[in-house]
């Protein structure tokens, strides 16, 4: 789709934004994580979470030209959400399995799980993945509302309904199996971000389909995180039984169904840790203080994650900065990478990992996602 002169005022990083998005959604409505690196040639639920979210947004203000009665925005992430029903309701029979076998107490088969990324035509990738990660369709539960809520979809289709129940069912059911977390590692632990995406999820499912029943799985979720999801020092933790905080916590804030609200003291303290251990001078956010992939650099998706957060507590000179330095890591053409390698944590694993895949991913629709995202923040927030 060409991106015209229709915004004039936009910047041309927004607009740039706009276009790496729309042209690398795939015919059936998945979007490729990045169109150059090989083991991302796929669309995930997560990463297109928040591209859906950010579209739904840039859609009120943004209007790209489409068709009469849609914008380009908005129609893109119908597909999206079009196809992640879809292959959630091919796998329904796999995931009540899933929910009998929890309900009887019996191990987790990983075959009957939701994958955390498929194929457009909605196969598998290679079974080395590290697939079993249970924040995604949350996230997709969460993103769908906001799509929803733009978008005033009404009455709701009824294979999104089937999609949501689903999804519901099956996160009560297994939220408190160890899983892989929103950066694919640590496949044996309970990650806290995960389970906040969860519970947004779960909150974003009861707004859209007000029968089903989430409130004693979420007062389950949030009553565990209070009791074994802390630091010491009184921070979300990283994992269960970590001192480790990780960027991801920023999931803890997401707004509307979030677990927290921005400027909970316990969001707060959080935060001024993340900032204390993983903001790279110059404003760039590191994962984890573990971090190893590339060599462990900081992510532009998380600065602008950072600064999404700091426009909801009405911080916007520390976004704007955030935003900058963001800003001054798009390429020649406009393209934002997945992260940047001017600081590392461990730079003699840089090269290691360039040789396994290639070079950064770049760009990475799921950093202009989060461009966008704080473009609306930042024209929107009151204060
Ligand atoms: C990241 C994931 C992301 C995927 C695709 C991985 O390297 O850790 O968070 O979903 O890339 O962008």
């Amino acid at each position: 789709m060409e991106i015209n002169a229709q915004s004039r005022t936009l910047s041309r990083l927004h607009l740039h934004s706009q276009q790496v998005i729309l042209d690398n959604q795939q015919p059936g409505g998945g979007y490729l994580a990045c169109p150059v690196m090989p083991d991302y040639q796929f669309s995930w639920f997560r990463d297109g979470a928040f591209i859906a979210y950010a579209l739904a947004l840039d859609g009120l203000h943004n209007m790209v030209p489409h068709r009469v009665g849609m914008s380009g925005q908005w129609d893109s992430a119908l597909k999206f959400h079009q196809w992640s029903a879809r292959i959630i309701n091919e796998r329904a029979a796999a995931l009540e399995r899933t929910i009998q076998r929890a309900a009887l107490d019996q191990p987790l088969v990983l075959t009957d799980t939701l994958n955390a990324r498929y194929n457009d035509e909605g196969t598998v990738g290679p079974s080395d993945w590290p697939e079993f990660q249970l924040d995604g369709p949350g996230l997709w539960v969460w993103s769908l509302a906001k799509y929803v809520e733009v978008a005033r979809i009404h009455p709701l289709p009824v294979a999104w309904m089937n999609a949501i129940d689903i999804v519901v069912r099956y996160l009560a059911a297994v939220w408190q199996t160890p899983c892989y977390d929103c950066w694919e590692e640590r496949g044996d632990a309970i990650h806290i971000s995960t389970l906040a995406a969860i519970y947004a999820g779960l909150g974003a499912a009861a707004r859209l389909v007000p029968s089903l029943e989430v409130e004693p799985t979420r007062a389950a979720i949030r009553a565990y995180i209070l009791q074994h999801g802390l630091t010491p020092d009184g921070e979300l933790a990283k994992s269960v039984g970590l001192d480790l905080v990780d960027a991801n916590l920023l999931m803890a804030a997401l707004p509307e169904d979030g677990l927290l609200t921005a400027d909970d003291p316990l969001m707060r303290r959080t935060v001024a840790r993340i900032e204390r251990d993983l903001l790279a001078e110059g404003y760039g956010v590191h994962r984890h203080v573990e971090d190893t992939y590339y060599g462990g650099g900081p992510w532009v998706l998380l600065g602008l994650w950072l600064a999404w957060y700091k426009t909801q507590v009405g911080d916007r000179a520390t976004a704007r900065k955030l935003v900058a330095w963001a800003e001054a890591h798009a390429d020649a053409e406009g393209n934002l990478p997945e992260q940047i390698n001017d600081v590392m944590f461990d730079p003699t694993r840089y090269e290691g990992w360039v040789k396994l895949r290639g070079e950064i991913a770049n760009p990475l629709l799921w950093t202009h996602a989060e461009y966008l995202i704080v473009q609306y923040a930042l024209r929107t927030a009151t204060s």
